[in-house]
């Protein structure tokens, strides 16, 4: 899908022709309308908006979710305002609407942008019942501080697989045409750069060289523009001195000018008001000028515009043509979703909601998206029929609303199938299945409850804890300072060790946990994110060997707080650290020289490397890879390459392994990352199977923005690596050469 292909030349002439005619017979009061979108969640809905509606002043309306109410809120545009223009009806359906799928993060863990698309299919036929026609969706903000709360929104740390399951998003939520019955518009979000706000707090600064802006937080949505996305939404933050809301370099330069989007852009929650509050403007009056002529065609929620837009043009601050091409964009998606020819909403022409195509998907999803992390002396899978019994211990086991995570505002709790049950579901008849909660919530401390989860784990054959963070713990304006388990989950850990028992893991989060001070107290870790409405079955199939995990860490595991940011591709810098380069805060003597030391990139009291990398995640397999070879030396620009490497199966377990190749541009104009991500694949293995995993590399794959911001390709030597994670050492070189 792009842009130029979505909708063939014929019926995209007719659509202009039509926002053109349109455009015509509107009022300025109309068309600051159309670029006017009110909060209509319950209590506000329809009457309060029924008079602006006649008036044809309200172009779009958020979080009503009734399809009554929704259809009653389209027959007042349509068929009470003078030119009967439908509304956008948008909401926030970021991982399902009744079905919930795994968190983004969770979803990026699969690698799998199938799965990943089939999860916005089912979330937007889902939403379509209730009339929703535009999702605020994806997020795809890259994300490297896991301090952030909505870095669980988001699809993790790497520039490539996040613009993958972007695109995979996007066609899921809007098809090939945007039209059909169950399709919704996309929103990528949040342009640009809210994922590196200063230390993790939300909403906080952000300051971004333009090469890294380019070569790292524009690029997913670049794809995403690239795959026909609908819509943009503006980040909440500050970029580089002017709020992305008001930033008309990224807005009009970047976004219109180099990409030639043509969709529209929608404002975040008051966020041209929220310009004053920055510092960049002395009233509202203002920010709506900064905001429209930056290029944001439409205000979510305030009132800066409709209050104020009128005014400015008269005033001759903003041109017509301004507010023309704004309301022409708008226009535009709203014949593209059809909503001329059908406003109205039934649901009975689409799917049953949490029908078991959705559950289903759901499920894959789930099953997918968890990564085992260790797994000593193989203690997972758990046989059934060696276990009599098994304690379940732990605050997330049996948690239907804390499984689903963050931003869930229509997910169905009752469709919720917990680990505790999925357990019992399968094992039960055979193994006595022990549980107790032992923490009321993830934050509890110690109380005479963890007395009776180590008696029942001391009886029992094996102990499996679900630990980990309620769902409240990320999101939107829930970032955290301390990483780590939160209240005295680590305490309960270690006495369950105690007990000399197996103890397996599974952690519930919505963000990469700090794990250090409980790694070694378990023999296995799951780590299971916030896993949707299907966590239970998936988690259980996993536990017990009836699935093998295949899931790969979308985001870096650090050691300690400290370390953040700390990712895959960072730079090399002049005094990259190795193990030979480094001191430890223990053995230094104080009296020595400043150059005994290491001298080189570290911490004195952390190692250097995170504790688990980007990529990583293990399998019931054994996979080994051998041979890695290119299919030339050299490549002359333009050209392409084939990679290959010998993947085997040595184990008698049939799994799926997410194969990955990573680059590195050896000597650039402008330094480059140390490893790129460049190609990833999910194979599946049989016992004993070898297979020869190739990628296609085009020299334009290497291409990165340089001195002069341009994309550029240069000639010189690259490393490539393919691997089971980030920390492959499998490398070979090749060439780029010519002019
Ligand atoms: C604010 C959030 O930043 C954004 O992601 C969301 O879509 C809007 N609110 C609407 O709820």
């Amino acid at each position: 899908m792009s842009n130029s292909t979505a909708t063939p030349l014929n019926e995209q002439r007719t659509v202009q022709q039509r926002v053109a005619a349109l455009l015509e017979q509107m009022t300025l009061a109309e068309k600051i309308g159309q670029m006017s979108q009110r909060n209509a969640s319950e209590g506000y809905a329809p009457e309060y908006l029924a008079d602006g509606l006649r008036a044809g002043v309200i172009g779009s309306v958020l979080n009503v979710v009734d399809v009554d109410s929704v259809n009653e809120l389209q027959r007042l545009a349509v068929e009470e305002s003078r030119l009967g223009i439908p509304l956008m009806v948008g909401r926030d359906v970021i991982h399902g609407f009744k079905t919930i799928m795994p968190i983004p993060l969770g979803q990026a863990a699969t690698w799998n942008p199938d799965v990943v698309r089939d999860g916005a299919r089912v979330a937007a036929m889902e939403a379509a019942t209730a009339g929703i026609n535009w999702t605020f969706a994806p997020m795809i903000d890259i994300s490297r501080d896991p301090r952030w709360g909505r870095i669980a929104e988001s699809l993790g740390e790497c520039v490539l697989l996040t613009s993958e399951l972007a695109v995979a998003m996007v066609e899921g939520f809007q098809t090939d045409d945007l039209a059909a019955t169950g399709s919704i518009a996309a929103c990528a979000k949040h342009f640009a750069g809210y994922g590196t706000v200063e230390s993790g707090r939300d909403y906080a600064t952000t300051n971004i060289p333009e090469t890294k802006l380019r070569n790292v937080y524009l690029r997913p949505f670049n794809a995403a523009v690239d795959a026909g996305v609908a819509t943009l939404m503006t980040s909440f933050s500050d970029l580089n001195g002017i709020p992305a809301t008001a930033n008309d370099f990224i807005l009009r330069q970047v976004l219109r000018e180099e990409w030639g989007f043509d969709g529209f852009v929608v404002s975040d929650w008051d966020s041209i008001r929220q310009l004053q509050i920055h510092g960049l403007t002395a009233n509202d009056k203002d920010s709506a000028f900064e905001a429209v002529a930056a290029g944001v065609d439409m205000e979510m929620a305030g009132d800066a515009y409709s209050k104020h837009l009128e005014e400015l043009v008269m005033e001759e601050r903003v041109d017509m043509d301004v507010i023309d091409q704004a309301v022409a964009s708008i226009l535009r998606a709203k014949f593209q979703l059809g909503l001329f020819e059908n406003p109205y909403t039934d649901p009975a022409k689409l799917p049953a909601i949490a029908n078991e195509n959705a559950m289903q998907t759901a499920r894959q999803a789930a099953l997918e998206s968890v990564v085992m992390l260790k797994n000593d002396n193989d203690v997972l899978p758990l046989a059934i029929s060696s276990l009599e019994s098994v304690a379940v211990i732990g605050p997330l086991a049996d948690a239907p609303y804390q499984q689903l995570g963050t931003w869930i505002f229509d997910g169905d709790i009752d469709l919720s199938v917990t680990p505790m049950h999925a357990i019992h579901s399968l094992i039960g008849r055979d193994v006595d299945v022990r549980y107790v909660r032992a923490m009321e919530n993830s934050r509890s401390k110690v109380s005479p409850s963890f007395d009776e989860a180590v008696e029942v784990a001391a009886g029992s054959d094996a102990v499996i804890l679900f630990l980990g963070e309620e769902s409240i713990l990320s999101g939107e304006a829930h970032s955290r300072a301390d990483i780590s388990l939160p209240g005295d989950q680590a305490e309960l850990v270690r006495r369950i060790r105690a007990t000399g028992k197996p103890v397996v893991a599974v952690i519930l989060a919505g963000r990469p946990l700090t794990l250090t001070n409980m790694v070694d107290e378990v023999d296995a870790i799951l780590f299971a994110w916030h896993p949707g409405s299907m966590g239970g079955p998936a988690i259980a199939d996993l536990l017990f060997g009836i699935e093998s995990p295949s899931g790969k860490l979308p985001a870096t595991f650090p050691r300690m707080v400290g370390q953040i940011p700390i990712y895959y591709s960072q730079k090399n810098s002049g005094k990259p650290p190795s193990w030979d380069k480094i001191a430890h805060i223990d053995d230094i003597d104080s009296r020595a020289p400043q150059t005994s030391l290491g001298m080189s990139a570290f911490h004195l009291d952390t190692p250097f490397t995170p504790l688990f990398p980007f990529g990583h995640g293990l399998s019931y397999a054994r996979f080994d890879y051998q041979n890695l070879w290119t299919s030339a030396r050299e490549v002359k620009f333009g050209g392409t390459l084939t990679i290959g490497v010998d993947l085997s199966n040595h184990s008698e377990v049939a799994a799926v392994e997410v194969v990955q190749l990573y680059v590195r541009d050896v000597v650039a104009s402008v330094t480059r990352p140390v490893k790129e991500l460049k190609g990833f694949r999910r194979v599946q293995l049989e016992p004993g199977q070898t297979v020869c995993v190739e990628f296609e590399l085009h020299t334009d794959d290497l291409s990165f923005y340089g001195r002069d911001m341009r994309k550029t390709v240069e000639a010189g030597e690259f490393h490539v690596w393919i691997g089971g994670s980030s920390a492959t050492e499998l490398r070979t070189e090749f060439w780029i050469v010519g002019e």
